[in-house]
């Protein structure tokens, strides 16, 4: 639709719902709020990617604090169209290469003004940080994952997801150039989670197309309809030595690993996938864990923490650092030097750690017992029965001796 002819309301939800389609919103700011809420100042709507679905992220801007909600693009847009015919009297529309304000008078009269907008100082700020990504805005996978359009341009409801391949990449760089990797040889990787396999086509073509390694990068997806499209985009590019396989990272058989990764693998898969990077020896471990059930409900912590735990994200948060720090306890007792960090500022999700292994060289048994007697004293502490990561150790343990 021409900018010129925008007149009502409906001209504008049309545009607003055609931006979402092509991708073109940027943001979507509701102001001169008149409703009952008296702390509410204005609400500022972004798209984004949750999970691996679009969402409009709702973020209601009171005096005081900020609250965050997200729904489904058809949900959202009736929740504007609602807000806008009842408490908010101003709607500002931020697209690519356009903005739209619409202004509602007491009396009801609607004012609508546009303008198209030239790349600006901040586009060009973008423009510039992207020359410094780590992966090729210009590489085809992007395209056909949908993170770019026809014309290789980044489409923005999918910049954070752009962002987070970046970083990833940005970290994995790093870790293979200190790993014990031989660069020579093809680095084997299995990412357990795969998904959509976002990450694993970036880290196939950043070994195969920047690194110019052989490599053989597996992604192992309990979803056999994800498995499937995975590999009929990657037969449709050049991606040579990818693969996805519908699969069980409980039960995934072991083959030769160097790079083991699990992004967002839920509560105990990641166990699972450390104990198969473990038994794999791989020389890299990356997993970004997701949920944190198993340890939560075991433990029993100080009465002490009682004051601080009455509040649930508390819980939610020690019980997130306990069963982690765990995690990579046994990592470095089982000889990797283990990083735990954010991995990237994704606004909205708390799925941003990470937890890095780099096997060492060496490894002495003396560190290895001082580390168990640690995680024994820390479970002890907290009334800690059962940590699955341990248990999966335990039982390789005992099937190797027999
Ligand atoms: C949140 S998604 C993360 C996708 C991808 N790793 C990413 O970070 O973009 C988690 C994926 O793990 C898969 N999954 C869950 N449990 C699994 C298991 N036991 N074995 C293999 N995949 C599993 C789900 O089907 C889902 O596609």
């Amino acid at each position: 639709m021409p900018l010129s002819a925008l007149t009502s309301l409906d001209d504008f939800y049309q545009l607003l719902a055609a931006s979402l389609k092509d991708n073109s919103l940027t943001k979507l700011l509701l102001s001169k709020y008149k409703g009952a809420d008296k702390s509410l100042e204005r609400l500022t709507i972004r798209p984004l990617t949750l999970q691996n679905e679009p969402v409009l992220c709702f973020v209601y801007q009171h005096q005081t604090n900020h609250i965050t909600k997200n729904y489904g693009y058809d949900e959202g847009v009736e929740i504007i169209k609602s807000l806008l015919s009842s408490d908010f009297k101003s709607a500002y529309l931020t697209l690519a290469g356009a903005e739209i304000q619409v202004e509602i008078s007491k009396k009801g009269k609607l004012k609508i003004t546009t303008h198209k907008v030239k790349e600006n100082a901040d586009s060009q700020l973008q423009h510039n940080r992207d020359k410094k990504r780590f992966v090729d805005i210009k590489r085809p996978f992007l395209t056909q994952l949908g993170i770019t359009d026809k014309q290789q341009n980044l489409i923005p409801a999918m910049s954070k997801k752009w962002k987070q391949i970046n970083k990833f990449i940005e970290v994995f760089g790093q870790a293979l150039e200190v790993s014990a990797c031989n660069k020579g040889e093809p680095v084997n990787v299995v990412d357990f989670g795969s998904g959509k396999g976002y990450l694993t086509f970036a880290i196939h073509d950043y070994l195969r197309h920047s690194l110019h390694n052989d490599a053989q990068v597996t992604g192992v997806e309990l979803r056999q309809g994800l498995a499937d499209l995975c590999n009929e985009t990657a037969a449709t590019l050049d991606h040579h030595g990818l693969s996805f396989v519908c699969g069980d990272v409980k039960t995934h058989a072991p083959k030769q690993t160097d790079v083991m990764i699990a992004l967002h693998a839920c509560d105990i898969a990641t166990d699972y996938a450390i104990n198969y990077g473990i038994q794999a020896n791989a020389a890299i471990i990356m997993c970004s864990p997701c949920c944190h059930k198993q340890i939560r409900p075991q433990m029993h912590s100080p009465a002490l923490f009682k004051p601080m735990l009455q509040y649930g994200v508390h819980m939610g948060q020690q019980a997130e650092m306990v069963t982690d720090s765990l995690r990579a306890l046994f990592l470095e007792a089982y000889g990797y030097t283990t990083k735990v960090f954010e991995f990237i500022s994704l606004e909205h999700t708390n799925k941003n750690k990470m937890i890095l292994a780099i096997k060492k060289n060496q490894h002495n048994g003396k560190e290895k017992s001082e580390i168990l007697r640690q995680i024994a004293d820390i479970k002890n502490y907290y009334g800690i029965k059962e940590h699955c990561l341990e248990t999966l150790l335990a039982e390789n343990s005992k099937q190797n001796e027999v």
